[in-house]
């Protein structure tokens, strides 16, 4: 049996030779665990399975998206707690999806709605984690912030779903912790003793890394490539499609800034800061400076954002 992504991703067969779950690797063992569906692999709650269905069909209208939200109470409740936070700084409530719609748009309401579910989903039930959950979503709402505050920025026009982006860009590392924590806490103590990038430790001891995992899991729930594919290079940059690369940038650029500002924890304790993709997005080491600062503000506004998700 052979599994092959549409883009070119290798995932052909992995259980060749007959060979027992104990004697593959963990980039097997992902691959396994992202194509066999008998595996509890973090499902989706079936409206947020339903929203990205509906989300790629033309025939949606804004109506039929605030129906569907507002039949699941939680949802909606969540959605609209997020649309009220400080990060989308509206200056009345909004109490009706239908109006959080209009005002802040078809697809944002879309990426809120997705956002929220899979934070749902990803957020272990139980605390033993080797990494404070807490601090990991912080630091992926605080990339979201401070990506938006790159396009405001470089004046770039502000892209959809920035916000899901951020929060997402890390979700690999949930999923090494929930399913691969022995190895993962190697990993961790190499990148403690040696400071070697995270991403690296984890190709070289894991032969996969955050950010492909995140991308199979992504292509598994049918995430539309506007989010996998810069997920999948955030940290490997030279190697992003040109179309998916302005949007890749920032979000490296934006993982840098948010923690040197610290602004969460995301287990990386060396910050890489790459000045080629900071001066292709044209900012300055002064605006580099400013946008540090202006994350040290946003510190009350994370929490706010991660409280709403919760
Ligand atoms: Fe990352
Ligand atoms: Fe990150």
């Amino acid at each position: 049996m052979v599994w092959v992504h549409e883009d070119g991703l290798d995932v052909s067969e992995t259980r060749q030779g007959g060979r027992r779950n104990d004697q593959l690797s963990i980039r097997e063992k992902v691959i396994d665990l992202i194509r066999n569906k008998a595996t509890s692999l973090p499902t989706l709650p079936v409206i947020i399975n339903n929203i990205i269905v509906t989300a790629k069909s033309d025939s949606t209208t804004a109506n039929d998206l605030a129906r569907f939200i507002s039949n699941d109470q939680a949802l909606s409740a969540r959605v609209l707690k997020i649309a009220n936070s400080p990060y989308y700084g509206l200056p009345k409530k909004i109490d009706s999806i239908s109006r959080a719609i209009i005002v802040i748009g078809f697809k944002e309401i879309i990426s809120i709605a997705l956002g929220s579910g899979i934070f749902k989903a990803l957020t272990p039930k139980s605390k033993d984690v080797l990494l404070d959950m807490n601090e990991l979503w912080k630091h992926s709402i605080g990339v979201g912030f401070a990506s938006r505050q790159i396009e405001m920025t470089t004046k770039k026009s502000m892209e959809e779903s920035t916000m899901l982006v951020g929060l997402l860009h890390d979700i690999g590392k949930i999923l090494f912790l929930i399913y691969f924590p022995g190895d993962y806490s190697e990993v961790l103590v190499k990148h403690h003793e040696d400071g070697i990038p995270l991403y690296e430790i984890e190709q070289n001891l894991l032969e996969i890394d955050h950010s492909e995992i995140a991308y199979m899991l992504m292509k598994q729930w049918n995430f539309p490539d506007n989010i996998s594919i810069p997920i999948r290079y955030h940290h490997r940059i030279t190697d992003c499609p040109f179309e998916h690369l302005n949007r890749t940038m920032i979000i490296n650029a934006a993982d840098y800034l948010c923690q040197s500002a610290g602004i969460g924890h995301s287990a990386n304790i060396n910050p890489e800061r790459k000045d080629e993709v900071i001066s292709a997005l044209g900012l300055s080491a002064g605006q580099i400076e400013e946008l540090t600062e202006t994350m040290k503000a946003c510190r009350d506004q994370v929490d706010s954002f991660l409280e709403a998700l919760s």
